[in-house]
């Protein structure tokens, strides 16, 4: 199919693909929590798989044929549009580069990448503006999990391929082509099996500070944490709440925490490592002792360079990866659906966890300064 451009060009939150920044790194090994768990019950595409790229080809390559007739129209440019979540973490900010030093001119793509400021709204309409622009494929970063079908219809209807990026969606896989990601359940089992193995049967009062509400990095990490949770009598949960993966937010809702449980909280986890800089925030003004020389055990995910930091320094007790280079991999997938041949219709991109020095665990590595210098976003 021949899709001719059009001349109007969607410019309020284009970016354009040019920053140089992110360094790479590839998809890490396992935790061996990781072997263990299944996915989260929304993520329909990971949940079968246990390792990365160790999937069956996409039954439908009809749509790489199609936009193989493209790239002779065009002069050999693929256009990709990226609806990305936002800038609210480090790990965005890491993705975002990643992309954009992905789909490079110089490799051959056109890459409308658009921020879309966690605004569900704006993330739809993005994703029809790459429609009407008839654009060769169309990358989501879903904010949510919900509301996706009828925008991904019509992506069909253009007969537009569509891959999903890092979360997960509860549309039928059917709804689109390929799905990249991590799995974020095991994220959170892995959480708890570090906890329950560094507590060793000793009690455990914990606060939460969840990541967007509806987000599937969420709504996996909590499912996965529950889960573990659940099997420990000598635990409780106190109270969880949503800092929408922002430092801002981290702090507000560890302020809030402070006020109405200080004195009787020993665990404090955060869905990222944004949010865990807002809660040692808070926990300083507030003259609370964290880490391993203090009074809380403080748990994050994502494994930014700067979290790892924290981690290293002993801020941070157990900080469980969520790793942002995903672009390489959207990459190859767009690349073979290009040629049509055949391609992973599901890639899990697998995480490490790692863990402050002085401790040791089956579940993660423990850091070093040899770890941090390797870490580049
Ligand atoms: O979907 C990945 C999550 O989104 C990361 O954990 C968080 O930092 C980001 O905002």
């Amino acid at each position: 199919m021949l899709r001719k451009k059009l001349a109007v060009l969607f410019a309020a939150a284009m970016v354009a693909a040019t920053v140089a920044g992110c360094g790479g790194g590839d998809a890490q090994t396992a935790a061996p929590a990781a072997d263990t768990a299944p996915a989260a019950d929304t993520a329909a595409p990971a949940a079968d798989t246990a390792a990365p790229a160790e999937t069956a080809p996409a039954a439908d390559a009809a749509p790489a044929a199609d936009t193989a007739a493209d790239t002779t129209a065009d002069g050999g440019v693929i256009s990709v549009g990226y609806a990305q979540v936002g800038h609210e973490s480090d790990w965005r900010t890491a993705n975002t580069q990643n992309y954009q030093n992905t789909f490079t001119a110089e490799n051959g793509y056109e890459l409308q990448l658009v921020d879309c400021d966690n605004d569900n709204a704006a993330q739809l309409e993005a994703v029809r503006n790459f429609i009407g622009q008839e654009l060769d494929y169309i990358v989501i970063a879903p904010i949510e999990t919900a509301g996706w079908d009828t925008v991904l219809q019509e992506a069909q209807d253009a007969g537009i391929p569509v891959i999903i990026a890092d979360r997960e969606i509860d549309a039928d896989a059917s709804m689109y082509d390929a799905w990249v990601g991590t799995n974020t359940k095991n994220e959170g089992i892995t959480a708890g099996n570090w906890l329950a193995e560094y507590l060793g049967g000793k009690e455990a009062n914990i606060l939460v500070i969840e990541g967007t509400v509806g987000a599937s990095a969420t709504l996996g990490r909590a499912e996965g944490f529950n889960e573990v949770a659940a099997s420990h009598s000598e635990w409780k949960i106190l109270d969880s709440q949503s800092g929408d993966f922002t430092q801002a937010g981290g702090q507000e809702v560890m302020e809030s925490f402070i006020k109405s449980y200080e004195g009787q909280f020993n665990v404090v986890v955060c869905h990222n490592d944004n949010e865990a800089y807002g809660a040692m925030d808070a926990m300083d003004a507030a003259g609370i002792t964290y880490g391993v020389d203090g009074d809380v055990i403080l748990i994050s995910f994502d494994a930014t360079h700067d979290g790892l930091q924290y981690t290293l320094d002993g801020k941070i007790n157990c900080n469980v990866e969520c790793n942002p280079i995903q672009a390489d991999v959207v990459a190859s997938v767009i690349q073979a659906m290009h040629s049509g041949s055949a391609y992973e219709a599901t890639t899990l991109v697998n995480d490490e966890a790692f863990v402050a020095p002085g401790i040791t665990s089956q579940y993660a590595t423990t850091m070093t300064d040899e770890v941090l210098a390797g870490r580049a976003y």
